[in-house]
């Protein structure tokens, strides 16, 4: 039914009982109307009123659910849609919520794709500047590394003590490149698989944080592209990050395990738990990223006990 029949017909049935009402009730009104008589006439009008309204209400409440889901939709949650009225009847208000739901779809593939495609270039770029730090900045240091040793070898005391402390200095920055190029690219992942690179990940941010890291990676895990691989690792590093920075935890456990074709990231920590609903830059990013390989991420936290991340990441099919 079109919206103009709909509250047309909503009006008219409000309109045709009144009407009876005025037929067949014995309702004189006296001119200079009475008292009573206007008591009655005046609630008359308020019970109209009032079944108008509610029946308008009914009658609207798809366009009502309509504009709540438009204010409140976010593309990084896809599957948000309208039920249609009734499927078999056509009308102006199934047809806006049957645009509006192809209108998502549209919207959700538009944006997975760019988000793809600004992942994947982001990517390239971390492994452009990984690249040129190691092939660059590392190849100098060693460099000048080689040759302050020589140089302390040759030299007396003080200058041999002075030059061994640039010497150690030089390491200590070398290290912090080497450091940078893992992060940056997670050559790991590439080499070893994922298990490594996540017990590297998780040693690492030990030993920095000062946090009961613990792991538990399911035994038969069954084999994930590359693209997934480096999702979970960048989806593990966010989520200890924001460990480090925002939770105050003692604990923390990294968790892979097996569901139903899928492959579950876990990510607990017994922090202070996730205390305004507010995702930044970080969160957003893991969403993008779960969705860039169909996935789905969970974020369970209470104030107080802690928060927990959860990406749910599909296997692959195998290519026939
Ligand atoms: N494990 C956690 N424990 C407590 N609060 C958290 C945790 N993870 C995230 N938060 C809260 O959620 C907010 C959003 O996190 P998100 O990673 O999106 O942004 P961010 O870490 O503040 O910035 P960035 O863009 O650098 O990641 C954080 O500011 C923090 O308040
Ligand atoms: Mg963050």
């Amino acid at each position: 039914m079109s919206l103009f029949w709909r509250i047309f017909g909503l009006n008219a049935v409000v309109l045709g009982f009144a009407t009876a009402l005025l037929l067949w009730a014995p309702v004189t009104v006296s001119v200079p109307v009475l008292l009573t008589e206007a008591v009655i006439l005046v609630g008359g009008m308020a019970v109209m009123l009032v079944a108008n309204g509610a029946l308008l209400r009914w009658g609207l409440s798809p366009l009502d659910r309509l504009t709540k889901l438009m204010t409140t939709v976010d593309l990084l949650r896809p599957g948000q849609r309208l039920s249609v009225p009734r499927p078999s009847g056509g009308g102006e208000v199934t047809e806006l919520i049957s645009t509006f739901n192809a209108m998502l779809d549209r919207l959700e593939n538009e944006r997975a794709t760019s988000s793809a495609r600004v992942l994947l270039a982001q990517e390239a770029e971390r492994r452009r500047i990984a690249q040129e730090l190691h092939d660059e900045v590392g190849q100098s240091m060693t460099a000048i590394l080689l040759v302050l040793g020589r140089a302390a070898d040759d030299a007396d005391e003080p200058l041999r003590g002075e030059l061994h402390q640039a010497q150690e200095i030089t390491r200590e920055s070398l290290d912090e490149v080497r450091r940078l190029v893992r992060r940056l690219r997670p050559g790991v992942l590439d080499d070893l698989g994922l298990i490594s690179a996540l017990t590297s990940l998780t040693q690492d941010f030990a030993t920095h944080t000062g946090l009961r890291v613990t792991r538990r990676f399911a035994p038969d895990l069954p084999a994930l592209d590359h693209e997934t691989e480096l999702v979970l690792y960048r989806v593990a590093q966010e989520s200890l990050t924001n460990a480090a920075r925002h939770a105050d935890a003692e604990r923390l456990e990294v968790s892979l395990s097996r569901a139903e074709g899928a492959v579950v990231l876990g990510i607990r920590d017994d922090g202070r738990g996730i205390e305004a609903a507010c995702e930044g830059a970080g969160i957003r990013g893991m969403r993008e990223r779960a969705l860039l390989i169909g996935g789905s991420l969970d974020i369970v936290s209470a104030p107080g006990s802690g928060t927990r991340i959860s990406l749910t990441a599909p296997v692959p099919r195998k290519q026939p």
